[in-house]
């Protein structure tokens, strides 16, 4: 056997879905991410981002970037252990730590290897990670580089979190959950789930890549939403959603930080974040804090966003925030649907089986605080006309 015979039959795969038109991965984009973008040379409507701030086209993060690249050069040409740490680095690490209330920070290059070097750091072999089954796949990845076990718990049941969290009293546990679920936008219960780390002795890490900038008063995320910043031991959180860049961190006491500044594969063995993505990241960090009506305007947005599509009749889950899933089912079904919607002129992400349960084929959609109110009508028309013609709404 060939190792590649695999990839011959995926391409094959790949060329019969693209022939029958059902493929909209690795789609070209051929402008900057903002409300609307080139695809094909065609205008269209951006529901499939995740700047929900509208910050990488600010004219304040693209200067701080170019002013960085000027002063640091384009990268550091190594780990943050070694020769990769520069000040700017530091700084933004000592930001972090007090936009979260949190001891300490630690930036590293993606959301992604912040999630695998945190979590592989501290779930040694005489611990155990509990996962809700719709947590991302890094913190799942994360879980598989790690010595210790994991165990994955129904979407916010609560009932069997506390059952797996009674079944290891002598172990360390550290529950990890997003804040707000990627797919579908909906909650994590953390007030529940504080509680039950507190009763059985577990620790609290937060994934918070898409609620930092659009949950709680000041935006610091799901954890400010409940009033629970404290009691969330890790705060972890990415710079590709509100921050306008790419890079990852984690917040949280002194002595975490340290240990996994030390320990983790993710930071050790890989480059340091660039100072271009730095500075942009601390820039967008400035902005959250002081215009507080990005975030209401967001949050406009996402009220209008998800009502229209609930009163054309669509089944938008448990969403209550700027993620917005129309929920079609079938994947054939959700593929029509995107290709309806290509053709009316608006983006949106077809979201199937293995990454949502079978059944629960949906278009992921995501607003941003630089959407027009024009631009959200025009995109639920374009919605109206697709469900009606794929036969999903009446
Ligand atoms: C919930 C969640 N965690 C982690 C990540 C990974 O972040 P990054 O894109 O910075 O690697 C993402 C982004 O896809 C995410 O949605």
């Amino acid at each position: 056997m060939d190792i590649f015979d695999k990839c011959f039959s995926f391409k094959q795969q790949v060329e019969t879905v693209k022939r029958e038109g059902k493929y909209f991965y690795f789609r070209k984009i051929s402008s900057a991410q903002g409300p609307e973008v080139i695809l094909n040379g065609h205008r269209m409507i951006m529901l499939g981002s995740n700047n929900y701030l509208g910050l990488t086209e600010d004219a304040r993060v693209k200067e701080a970037a170019i002013a960085a690249i000027k002063k640091y050069g384009t990268g550091c040409a190594g780990s943050r252990l070694l020769n990769g740490t520069v000040d700017i680095h530091e700084a933004l690490e000592a930001q972090i730590a007090s936009f979260f209330g949190k001891e300490a920070a630690v930036v590293f290059s993606t959301g992604m290897q912040a999630n695998l070097g945190c979590i592989q750091a501290l779930v040694t072999q005489d611990s155990i990670a509990i996962l809700d089954k719709f947590d991302h796949a890094s913190i799942i990845d994360g879980c598989r580089l790690a010595y210790g076990d994991f165990k994955r718990y129904p979407h916010n049941d609560m009932k069997s979190l506390e059952r797996i969290l009674k079944c290891h009293p002598e172990r360390g546990k550290l529950i990890l959950v997003d804040g707000i679920f990627s797919m579908e936008g909906d909650l994590a219960n953390l007030p529940e789930i504080v509680s039950l780390a507190r009763k059985y002795g577990a620790r609290v890490m937060v994934d918070d890549a898409h609620g930092i900038g659009v949950m709680g008063e000041n935006g610091k995320g799901t954890a400010e939403h409940f009033h629970l910043e404290k009691e969330v031991d890790i705060i972890m959180g990415t710079f590709s959603k509100s921050l306008a860049t790419i890079g990852g961190f984690i917040a949280a006491r002194k002595d975490v930080v340290e240990y996994v500044k030390h320990v983790g594969r993710a930071l050790l063995f890989s480059a340091s974040l660039a100072p271009p993505l730095v500075a942009a990241a601390s820039t967008a960090f400035k902005i959250i804090e002081a215009e507080p009506e990005r975030r209401e305007q967001l949050w406009r947005n996402a009220h209008f966003w998800l009502n229209g599509l609930k009163s054309l009749g669509f089944d938008t889950g448990y969403s209550t925030t700027p993620i917005v899933p129309v929920i079609i089912g079938e994947a054939d079904k959700t593929f029509e649907m995107c290709y309806y919607l290509e053709e009316y002129g608006v983006f949106v992400s077809p979201v199937v089986p293995p990454a949502v349960p079978p059944g629960r084929a949906l278009l992921r959609t995501s607003v941003m605080a630089t959407h027009t109110q024009e631009q959200l009508e025009r995109a639920l028309d374009a919605f109206a006309q697709a469900g009606r013609k794929a036969g999903i709404i009446s």
